[in-house]
């Protein structure tokens, strides 16, 4: 399983550095072998501890430039960050990311050999308008990602469930990543108002591989019980 935690605009670099100390001293105590992925703020990439897996929720696709208010590779590679997520809703609707960006993002991080977490999702009045029109939107999401790409990880995270306390039914998350599944080996993971409650539920499903969790894993406790659950499940 693939737990991952995306603290979004939250938390400074203190509070990360607490919560890391949490997360990290629970995955050795019990032995984890799951792999878990925090993606904190910029801000806090310094002197974070090394058991988890650490990314960045964006970056500007060049080696370093001319790109006010950017982070780019050269600044990643001094914390030696090699993950990444491309693709996030609030980066496509709040900040306008077209599918052209996020795909220049990925050839980009792909070729520099990241781990790159894809995430795809639809707007409710997709969703609403049935599974065909909801099929094509996600297949444009697609467009210009190698869906072969080794170190792909593929996150289906509906808009209307983020942040919003709904979720699919269970039918409709298994429904949705079978059809990813006949696109892609990459693992695939389910977010949008994963929560203690019900990750263990969501991990069972067939074709889920894991969790991206917003707002629920902005408490290390909680974070550090859904990889408890996630382990039972491995
Ligand atoms: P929530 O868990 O707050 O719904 O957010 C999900 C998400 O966007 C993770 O990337």
């Amino acid at each position: 399983m693939i737990v991952c935690a995306n603290f979004k605009a939250n938390k400074t670099r203190q509070e990360t550095q607490a919560y890391m100390a949490v997360v990290e001293s629970f995955v050795s105590a019990n032995n984890i072998s799951d792999t878990v992925i925090v993606f904190p703020p910029f801000t806090a990439l310094e002197h974070l501890p090394r058991n988890v897996l650490i990314g960045v929720q964006n970056a500007y696709p060049v080696q370093n430039g001319a790109f006010t208010g950017e982070i780019a590779l050269e600044q990643l590679e001094e914390f030696a960050v090699t993950t990444i997520l491309i693709g996030h809703s609030e980066r496509r609707h709040i900040l306008g990311e077209t599918q052209e960006t996020v795909a220049a993002k990925f050839r980009f991080f792909a070729e520099k050999g990241f781990t790159i977490v894809y995430c795809v999702g639809e707007p409710l009045e997709i969703r609403e308008e049935g599974n065909e029109a909801l099929m094509d939107y996600i297949s444009n999401q697609f467009e210009g990602i190698d869906l072969e790409y080794p170190d792909l990880i593929v996150a289906y995270e509906p808009v209307w469930a983020i942040g919003t306390g709904l979720t699919p039914s269970v039918r409709d998350i298994e429904l949705l990543h079978g059809a990813l599944r006949e696109k892609t080996k990459a693992p695939l993971l389910y977010g949008g108002s994963v929560k203690v409650d019900n990750a263990g539920e969501i991990m069972t499903l067939e074709n889920v591989d894991g969790v991206l969790v917003g707002s629920a894993a902005l408490s290390a406790n909680d974070f550090c019980d859904m990889i408890a659950q996630a382990a039972e499940l491995s």
